[in-house]
């Protein structure tokens, strides 16, 4: 990992932030991106900084429009000479998916194209602006995050569920077509993970306890839980492996 450079998208904060850290611990330098939160941005910097002999970068972006994406990467160019890696992160929760988040019979266009903006176009657009700097140097390593609520019923997360299910289609349509640059793109899909985005749901203890109940392994996923997945994606050891999603879900998704 040293010498080499990570984007990932919404770093401040639950799995984005655990996957700043265990990039930067191996060595790898770091560009994240924050929605409102720079002071914690700053923070996070300022700790990485102290703690591992990395770069580290942060810079405000808005999935919900994702061609500004192609201004952060102006910006990313200006304090990197190359990319190796990019995880597409970020979700958006709060008022902008009222409508998306939901049970069924309140579903509304509104918040389901917003969950698809900031959940498909932004792993597009994110992915293409990555795509012309990774082959630059012969490639790098593209990953999308998903979650098991598109293989298992999870009450309010059709919107959501949907909309990871079709990122994910798009992560092998780019797989297919960006390999012959030497790009693999992957989707890593976790079980509930307690974050800030789980912690939005209403239901949030119920959803806890019944994935303690559900897990073989008796607890609920960290975000920490989903950090080697990616590390092995971004390494050597996973050069043949393209298209794929890689389900971490502590077991909870079978039973
Ligand atoms: N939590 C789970 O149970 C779970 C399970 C499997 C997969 N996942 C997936 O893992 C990823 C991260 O989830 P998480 O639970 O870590 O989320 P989270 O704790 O809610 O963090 C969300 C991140 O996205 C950023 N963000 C919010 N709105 C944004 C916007 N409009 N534009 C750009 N960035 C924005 C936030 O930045 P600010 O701090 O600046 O707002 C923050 O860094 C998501 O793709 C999620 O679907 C989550």
């Amino acid at each position: 990992m040293k010498g080499k450079t990570l984007f990932i998208s919404g770093g401040t904060r639950g799995i984005g932030k655990a996957m700043v850290y265990a990039f930067a611990k191996k060595g790898c330098n770091i560009a994240f991106t924050y929605a409102s939160s720079e002071d914690t941005a700053n923070e996070i910097i300022a700790d990485v900084g102290a703690k591992h002999d990395v770069k580290c970068r942060a810079y405000k972006l808005d999935i919900l429009e994702p061609l500004t994406y192609k201004d952060v990467y102006k910006k990313f160019d200006e304090d990197f000479d190359k990319l190796d890696f990019f995880i597409s992160n970020a979700i958006i929760s709060g008022r902008a998916v009222v409508g998306g988040f939901g049970p069924f019979m309140r579903l509304k266009p509104r918040g389901l194209n917003n969950i698809y903006t900031a959940t498909v176009d932004a792993f597009v657009v994110g992915a293409q602006e990555a795509t012309k700097r990774m082959e630059l140097t012969g490639g790098g390593s593209i990953i999308s995050m998903s979650s098991t609520g598109n293989l298992v019923y999870t009450p309010n997360y059709a919107g959501h569920g949907t909309n990871k299910a079709a990122v994910e289609a798009m992560v092998r349509y780019a797989a297919a077509e960006l390999g012959e640059k030497g790009i693999r793109v992957n989707t890593v899909s976790g079980g509930p993970i307690d974050t800030d985005a789980l912690k939005a749901f209403p239901n949030y203890e119920g959803v806890k306890n019944e994935v303690i109940r559900r897990s073989p392994l008796s607890r609920m996923g960290e975000p920490t839980d989903l950090t080697g997945a990616c590390l092995f994606l971004c390494s050597d050891e996973s050069s043949w492996l393209t298209g794929q999603t890689i389900v971490i879900d502590g077991g909870t998704t079978f039973q």
